[in-house]
Parts: C-alpha cells; sequence; structure tokens
C-alpha cells in the first residue's frame, strides 16, 4: 500500500516536472490523502446534449478554463438521453475520475445521479439545470452553477415594457393591452416555467396589461420554434400578434424566421413585431443588429463554463470550496450565481465578438 502512494507521488511529480513550472493549480494538498494534484486531475463532464446553442458556449468555454488550470476535462455528449447519462457516470467513476461535473438531461434525475457520486465520495457539480434544493442538501460536495431563472424573465419582461411606452403604436388594436404569444423551453426546466411567469409579471409591475394569444413549448429549439410560430400566425392572424417572448435566442430567431417568411420584421417599420429573447448567442446578437430581434438578455456562459471547471478542480484537489479557491462568491455554500444581463439596442455590441 505504501509503496502505491510513493508510487503515485512520484509520478505526480514527474508529471509536474513534465508540464513546467510555475503553474500553482498543482500546488494544493493538504497531505492528508484525498485529492488530485494539478494536471492529474480528470473531472468528467456530461453535457445533456452537444446539439445545444447555450450549452455549446459553456462546453467550449469550460474547455479554455480547463486548459488554463491544467485539469483534463473528458467532455461527453448525453445525446438527450437521461439512461445514456446515467451509463456515462457510471462508466466516469469506474475509470476514476476526480469529481463530476454533470449538466442533467432531466434534472429530476440529479438525485441518482448524486448519490452514486456521494457513494464514492466524488465531488460533483451540476450546472444549467438546478436539481431540488432537497436533493442539493443530500450531499457536502455538491454544488450547482447556474443563473436566476426569475432575473432573466424579469429583464425580458422589462425589454418588452419598454418599448410598449416608447411606441404607443405598438398596441395596434388600441385596446389597452399587449396581445402576445410565448414561446417556452422545454417544460419542466426551470429556465422555461420561470422566464414564462416572470416576463409577464415585469410587463405587468411596469404597468401594462397583457392578452395571452398563445404559448406553447418548441423545447429550446430553433426549427420547432418556426412551425409553433407559423401555427400562431395561421389560428390567430399575423396583424393581431403585437408582440412575441421567447424563452430562449434560438426560439426567438425560429419565431423571427416565420415573421420574415410574411413579409414581417425585414425593415418595414410598418411589418414588425417585437420579438424578445434570452441567451445572447452570437446569432441572437446579429439579429439585434440587423433589427430583426428587438432584445435578449445575456446568459453568461464564459462565466458558469469557467466556475463549473473553477469549483470541479477545486474540490478535486480536496480544497475548501468558497471565493478564494473558486473566484466567485458562493451562497449557502452550495450556489454559484451568475448574473443575467438585459441586451438592448444600446449595449449589445458590448457582447458581439
Ligand atoms: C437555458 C438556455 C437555453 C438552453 C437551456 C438548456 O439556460 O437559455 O438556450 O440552452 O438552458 O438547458
Ligand atoms: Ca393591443
Amino acid at each position: 500500500m505504501k509503496k502505491a502512494v510513493a508510487l503515485i507521488l512520484a509520478a505526480t511529480m514527474l508529471g509536474v516536472m513534465a508540464t513546467g513550472c510555475g503553474n500553482d493549480s498543482s500546488s494544493s494538498g493538504s497531505g492528508s490523502g484525498g485529492g488530485a494534484k494539478g494536471a492529474n486531475t480528470t473531472v468528467g463532464v456530461c453535457i445533456y446534449k452537444f446539439d445545444d446553442t447555450f450549452m455549446t458556449g459553456v462546453r467550449n468555454n469550460m474547455t479554455s478554463q480547463a486548459k488554463e488550470k491544467n485539469v483534463t476535462l473528458n467532455i461527453v455528449d448525453s445525446q438527450n438521453k437521461q439512461p445514456t447519462q446515467n451509463e456515462q457516470v457510471d462508466t466516469f467513476i469506474t475509470k476514476g475520475v476526480n469529481a463530476l461535473a454533470v449538466n442533467p438531461v432531466d434534472r429530476t434525475a440529479a438525485e441518482s445521479i448524486l448519490k452514486k457520486a456521494k457513494e464514492k465520495s466524488l465531488p460533483i457539480v451540476f450546472l444549467n439545470r438546478e436539481p431540488e434544493a432537497n436533493v442539493m442538501k443530500e450531499y457536502d460536495k455538491t454544488w450547482y452553477v447556474g443563473a436566476k431563472a426569475e432575473q432573466s424573465g424579469t429583464l425580458q419582461g422589462e425589454v418588452i415594457a419598454d418599448y410598449f411606452k416608447k411606441n404607443k403604436g405598438a398596441d395596434k388594436n388600441g385596446d389597452g393591452k399587449i396581445q402576445y404569444v410565448m414561446l417556452q423551453g422545454e417544460p419542466g426546466h426551470q429556465d422555461a416555467t420561470l422566464r414564462t411567469k416572470y416576463s409577464i409579471d415585469a410587463i405587468q409591475k411596469a404597468g401594462l396589461q397583457v392578452d395571452k394569444l398563445g404559448a406553447d413549448t418548441a423545447y429550446w429549439d430553433k426549427a420547432k420554434a418556426t412551425d409553433l410560430m407559423n401555427n400562431f400566425i395561421t389560428s390567430k392572424g399575423i396583424d393581431k400578434i403585437e408582440a412575441v417572448l421567447a424563452n430562449n435566442d434560438d426560439m426567438a430567431l425560429g419565431a423571427i424566421e416565420a415573421l420574415k417568411a410574411h413579409g414581417y420584421n425585414k425593415g418595414d417599420k410598418s411589418k414588425y413585431i417585437p420579438v424578445v429573447g434570452v441567451d445572447a448567442t452570437a446569432a441572437g446578437l446579429q439579429a439585434m443588429k440587423e433589427g430583426s430581434m428587438l432584445g435578449t438578455v445575456l446568459n453568461d456562459a464564459a462565466n458558469q463554463g469557467k466556475a463549473a471547471v473553477n469549483i470541479a478542480a477545486a474540490a478535486a484537489q480536496g480544497k475548501k470550496i468558497d471565493k478564494d479557491t473558486i473566484g466567485y462568491p458562493i451562497t449557502d455554500d452550495k450556489y454559484v450565481w451568475i448574473d443575467y444581463v438585459k441586451v438592448t439596442q444600446d449595449n449589445y455590441q458590448k457582447y458581439m465578438k
């Protein structure tokens, strides 16, 4: 046993020498066992599906942060299938990763994943899809990195409210109410539920009245959103719709495609319906530049990705998780909340890469 430990230590030191000095990420550890070090830290990462615009941003930022921290990420695509993800977690555990970072397919599956990690005393960071609070309490080595869904809804609603206050003609039928349609994300996702609710609450808090013409899910997906918007246009009449709220940019862009096909949002001011999204993706910002999308809300993929890697790496290395070790304030010892930012014509350029 002692021999094995000595061998591992020697190998670790060799690894450190091989990667050169001046890298402080390997100099942790209390010496009391537990905790991989520096270049030998491997984090198993499951992303719910690679083919998701926002999560691709998070994933790319995780990869670059891992390079920065000199830790190895093993990232897999859960292909939107929870059973696949469960197997991937099992494989990571068998392979002996030092920490897990999981973006659940189904947030209600987080508990069984957490239990697997807990059995092995393996640190686990959840991201983007928030496990229930009681699940998070079951294990001391679990954390969540995300953003407050309510905040994104509120900011999005404020963009619509400002527009209607500044443009009296936007109330096309002059009934004092905003006739809107809502394109929702995946059912059960906290961001879908809370953005839907809080965006409307914000409009009402601003003193405006609303009239819901239709609301349905397009599963965060652009093509599905084009179909859904076409249904709304056919069943409600395009001249009756005064605003489009989408739970994310991909769906906002899908709705814009449908509007454009009907001659709307192409530059003619008399044929314009304000559309808002969330995420501030590259394509979303481009649509703001061309004037087809009114506004969005920055969902900060860079800081979410960075924070997730910092926590996983620090926890894997046996460090205490606090602001000093991860670079982000932590709430209730478990949560890192990254702020959303309202994106309008005044500031969108700042977020274009
Ligand atoms: C949301 C984001 C969506 C989608 C979803 C995936 O935060 O706004 O675009 O990526 O996460 O869980
Ligand atoms: Ca109206």
